[in-house]
């Protein structure tokens, strides 16, 4: 069984990796997912705040990489703060946004994550299959609750298991991946950088943390593909509502 082990640090290998394929970003820019997420935003807002001032809504994207979703969250809601452990992807999205109204970006660990206000809606596009230790998992969780409002949601698109990925992942649910961890010199480690569970091990650690789950959909026509350029994972799109500051389970 794999274990957390705190010498791998996946701030400096996210880091690492925007620095060297920040032009991937840019010129294929994946628009059609871009486009799917923004629909995806839109029928959050119309279910959970639907009729809702956007002056009263606030929301933080964590994992927001180089903002590249952040301009439509703004636009749909309100006021958005993005949210990533990468320095330098949170520099790029400052510059790529300069001009954006109602845009913030935080360069912070989200697990360490502290903010002096509390959100309407936390937006995570595939940072939560991106924390591979089940104990940093809670953690997540448990950052999404402590900064959420009463009432407030909590809404992922996450990679989630089907049986093709057995042979793809390992025993525990592990994509391991050979990735960049020093530049100069290059040196490159296998590391495992996404952990895909099963829809109903996902629903647990939800129910777990408390939250109340209003929407729960494996996107079957929407697939997306892991680093290895030919595996396909399905997504999964969850709303989990933090109904009191009782946990309800
Ligand atoms: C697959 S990328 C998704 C980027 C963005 N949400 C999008 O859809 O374009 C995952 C992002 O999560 C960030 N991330 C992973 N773990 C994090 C953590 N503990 N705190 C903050 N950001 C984290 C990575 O730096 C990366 O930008």
């Amino acid at each position: 069984m794999s274990e957390k082990n705190d010498l791998i640090s996946f701030k400096h290998i996210y880091d690492l990796s925007y620095r060297r394929n920040l032009q991937k970003f840019f010129v294929e820019n994946h628009s059609e997912h871009v486009d799917c997420l923004r629909q995806w935003a839109e029928e959050i807002k119309n279910i959970c705040f639907f009729s809702q001032d956007t002056n009263d809504i606030n929301v933080l994207e964590v994992g927001c990489g180089i903002g590249r979703l952040t301009p439509f969250l703004a636009q749909i809601f309100g006021q958005t703060i993005g949210v990533d452990f990468s320095p330098y992807a949170i520099s790029q999205a400052q510059k790529l946004n300069v001009n954006s109204q109602g845009i913030f970006f935080i360069n912070q660990d989200f697990l360490k994550f502290s903010y002096p206000s509390k959100f309407s809606l936390i937006f995570d596009s595939h940072c939560f299959h991106c924390i591979p230790w089940n104990e940093d998992r809670i953690t997540f969780l448990k950052k999404s609750w402590e900064n959420l409002k009463i009432g407030g949601f909590l809404a992922m698109e996450t990679m989630v298991y089907n049986n093709a990925l057995s042979e793809i992942l390992d025993e525990d649910g592990l994509y391991w991946e050979k990735v960049l961890t020093s530049l100069d010199p290059i040196v490159e480690n296998w590391l495992p950088t996404r952990r895909v569970k099963r829809a109903y091990e996902i629903e647990n650690e939800i129910l777990n943390m408390g939250f109340k789950i209003v929407y729960f959909k494996v996107q079957d026509q929407l697939k997306i593909v892991l680093p290895d350029g030919k595996s396909m994972v399905d997504l999964l799109r969850v709303i989990a509502c933090k109904k009191s500051n009782i946990k309800i389970n």
